[in-house]
């Protein structure tokens, strides 16, 4: 049995509180939130310890692993944290604000299993293209788009207190509600290569000090790819990656797959674990933290790793630098 704690009780530790409640060999033994009502309502629910601080939970507890589900400037410091005590970390994404900051990380995953929550790996539409692509069923990839348009208004950046700033959120959409699909087409397309990024921000520039819209033209792999998101659309629509193939076109949205080809079109679907939070965060953090716990029972690499993130966390790095100056 692992013993898990989750640091930060805000919205997504609700979804790791509820996979860990449900996974038959772990269990949660202790939260920790700066606002003592959530960690205390969390462990009202869950049957567990509640602290005000990841040191003071240290303090008193030795749990296996913690979960980081804090704001986004303190993964790789509270990864090493807990890392020097010989704790694994499940870190909820990004893994960085800064290149600084790698390597803070690089150094707790010297020591303890660390692992990045970048969900939406598993999910069996994009498992199918990876496939696809690798299997050269369609023939080579030739290029990919993709395209994140949600809505984010004042309040979700005000509300939070660590939202729309640098400091705190390190970026905007593209290190927050993006970096999943920029890492699957990395995933999907290859390690990146020629980056050419423009930033702006359109409908929350007196709110935010961080980008709303970002666009890139990557070379990913070899084959040219476009990239678009931002949060100044009127609803979350479902993410659209479209791979292009010698023989075919691939569409992911949402949960499905769309195969084009000069016959006609494919539309493949797939079972889904239920969803435990918002529908746009996907359906994978049961998925994925899943396998975090049974790679360090079989004593096996994780797939989200920090090798595996690495190619991503330097494309994202490397997009603020370029991007960041024309805000
Ligand atoms: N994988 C996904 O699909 C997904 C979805 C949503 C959020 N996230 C990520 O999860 C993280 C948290 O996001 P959220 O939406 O839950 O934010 P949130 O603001 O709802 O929750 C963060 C919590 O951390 C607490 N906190 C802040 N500083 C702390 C500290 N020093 N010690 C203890 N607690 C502290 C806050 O009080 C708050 O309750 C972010 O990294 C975000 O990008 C991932």
């Amino acid at each position: 049995m692992f013993r898990a704690a989750i640091i930060g009780c805000g919205g997504i530790a609700q979804v790791h509180a509820a996979v860990l409640h449900m996974l038959p060999d772990t269990e949660l033994i202790a939260c920790a939130d700066l606002r003592p009502e959530r960690a205390q309502a969390m462990a009202e629910k869950y049957g567990c310890r509640a602290y005000s601080s990841m040191d003071a939970l240290l303090e008193a507890e030795t749990p296996d692993s913690v979960h980081l589900c804090v704001p986004h400037y303190l993964h790789a410091p509270m990864a090493k944290g807990a890392a020097d005590r010989g704790i694994a970390v499940f870190s909820e994404k990004p893994p960085v604000i800064s290149r600084e900051q790698w390597t803070l990380l690089e150094e707790a995953a010297a020591k303890v299993p660390l692992g990045i929550c970048f969900q939406n790996r598993y999910n069996p539409n994009v498992e199918e293209a990876r496939r696809l692509i690798r299997e050269e069923t369609y023939g080579k990839l030739l290029g990919a788009r993709a395209f994140v348009t949600w809505k984010r208004e004042v309040p979700y950046y005000h509300d939070s207190g660590w939202r729309g700033t640098w400091a705190t959120e390190g970026g905007g959409v593209l290190i927050n509600q993006s970096i999943h699909t920029l890492d699957l087409l990395v995933q999907l397309a290859g390690k990146p290569e020629r980056v050419e990024t423009h930033m702006a921000n359109h409908h929350l520039r007196d709110a935010i000090e961080v980008e709303d819209t970002v666009e890139a033209y990557l070379t990913l792999g070899g084959v040219p790819v476009l990239f678009y998101a931002t949060t100044a659309y009127t609803q979350d629509a479902p993410v659209l990656i479209e791979l292009h193939l010698e023989k075919a076109v691939l569409r992911l949205e949402s949960d499905g797959l769309e195969i084009r080809t000069g016959s006609g079109i494919e539309r493949k679907t797939f079972e889904v674990p239920a969803t435990l939070g918002k529908g746009y965060w996907g359906n994978g953090h049961a998925t994925c933290i899943a396998d975090f716990y049974t790679s360090i029972a079989e004593n096996r690499p994780f797939r989200n790793n920090l090798d595996s993130v690495r190619d991503t966390a330097d494309l994202m790095l490397t997009m603020y630098e370029q991007g960041r100056g024309s805000l």
